[in-house]
């Protein structure tokens, strides 16, 4: 009976290891080395419930393939628990880390780990300070210039509005707006809600911000601010900008319930960021103006390269085609996406 029990203690125990950390075995090509002999590389992402983040995890898994072994853990949004999945990873025996923070002030932890146990780390995603940066060598990011997707929505902003007179509702030549912003303090989100707005006024286009909060990136957020926000103004939001397409698809979603979109021919005009395939969809059919790609396949890429380098003790550099910037850092290029280029956003989301 106590044998038993013992058993069935140890299977839930490894059930649940398996669930915080799932070990990507993966097959290596040709079949000529066994996988035990590729690099052990040590991954995590600051939430696997993140639209975008989704799409940039599957493209490190896709080049792992053959090439490398992969611990990959969800860190669930909490900075505590992605610290001691760094230290089980280390004491797993990774070659190198990539490390998507949770905390993007949260580096120096990690770099203290990783610089401990005398690995190296690529960030990816959420960006790093440069102080942190430097203060390691084999530390390296790689991600975006987020005030780049700030302009280039402002410009689709501006273009649309500029083709569309009737969409000023009150017909004062002002843009009154509602801003879905990330993460606060998260670059990408604080860049995105400046540059936005700057755009559209450097343009000659006056704006008058309603209403501006956080919906933390999240579609479900994003929903119950537009919910609020609509029975509050009711018509006289003329604009909605979000600083991701999962906030503008939930915008759309609290918008539809409200009648738009719909055969009455009520419209409300809808920016995001990120051209995830949702988004593209919701191009096609009308419901949103426009997106930014936020180009997952070569974020995804870039970060895998990076990392198996630096597991293998190569330059981080060596082989690839990306290049760094002065502050140690590949900058992948966002691309305004509306109707008419839609192409390039659909190819680069496809499997
Ligand atoms: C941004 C992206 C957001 C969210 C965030 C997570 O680059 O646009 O949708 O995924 O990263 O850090
Ligand atoms: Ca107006």
């Amino acid at each position: 009976m106590r044998k038993k029990l013992l058993v069935l203690i140890s299977i839930l125990m490894i059930g649940l290891l398996a669930f915080t950390a799932c070990e990507t075995k993966t097959a290596p090509e040709g079949g000529d080395a066994p996988a035990g002999d590729l690099p052990l590389i040590g991954v995590t992402i600051y939430k696997y419930d993140d639209n975008f983040m989704s799409f940039v995890r599957r493209n490190i898994e896709k080049n792992a393939e053959g090439k490398a072994n992969l611990i990959m853990n969800d860190s669930q949004n909490d900075q505590a628990k992605q610290n001691d999945q760094v230290d089980t990873m280390i004491s797993k025996g990774v070659t190198a880390l990539a490390i998507n923070l949770v905390d993007p002030q949260a580096a120096s932890a990690i770099i203290a780990k990783a610089q401990a146990a005398d690995l190296p780390v690529i960030f990816f995603n959420k960006e790093p300070s440069a102080a942190d940066l430097n203060s390691y060598e084999k530390a390296w990011y790689v991600g975006t210039t987020s005030a780049e997707s700030g302009v280039m929505e402002g410009q689709i902003v501006v273009d649309a509005w500029k083709a569309h007179p009737e969409w000023d509702k009150n017909g004062d030549g002002i843009i009154q707006y509602v801003l879905l912003k990330g993460e606060p303090g998260h670059p990408d989100a604080e860049a995105r809600t400046t540059f936005v707005i700057q755009t559209v006024n450097e343009a000659g286009i006056q704006t008058e911000e309603l209403e501006l909060q956080t919906g933390m990136w999240d579609s479900a957020k994003a929903k119950d601010l537009m919910d609020n926000w609509y029975a509050k103004h009711g018509d006289a939001i003329e604009f909605v900008i979000a600083n991701n397409d999962a906030m503008a698809l939930g915008a759309i979603a609290s918008l539809k319930a409200n009648g738009f979109f719909g055969a009455d021919g009520k419209f409300m005009p809808v920016v995001g960021v990120d051209a995830i395939p949702d988004a593209l969809a919701a191009i096609k059919n009308g419901e949103l103006v426009g997106s930014v790609l936020n180009d997952a396949a070569n974020q995804g890429l870039a970060t895998f390269e990076l990392a198996l380098n630096a597991a293998l003790g190569n330059d981080p550099l060596a082989g690839t085609k990306w290049t760094f910037d002065a502050n140690k850092s590949v900058r992948v290029p966002y691309v305004g996406i509306t109707l008419e280029n839609i192409q390039i956003a659909e190819d680069s989301y496809a499997e």
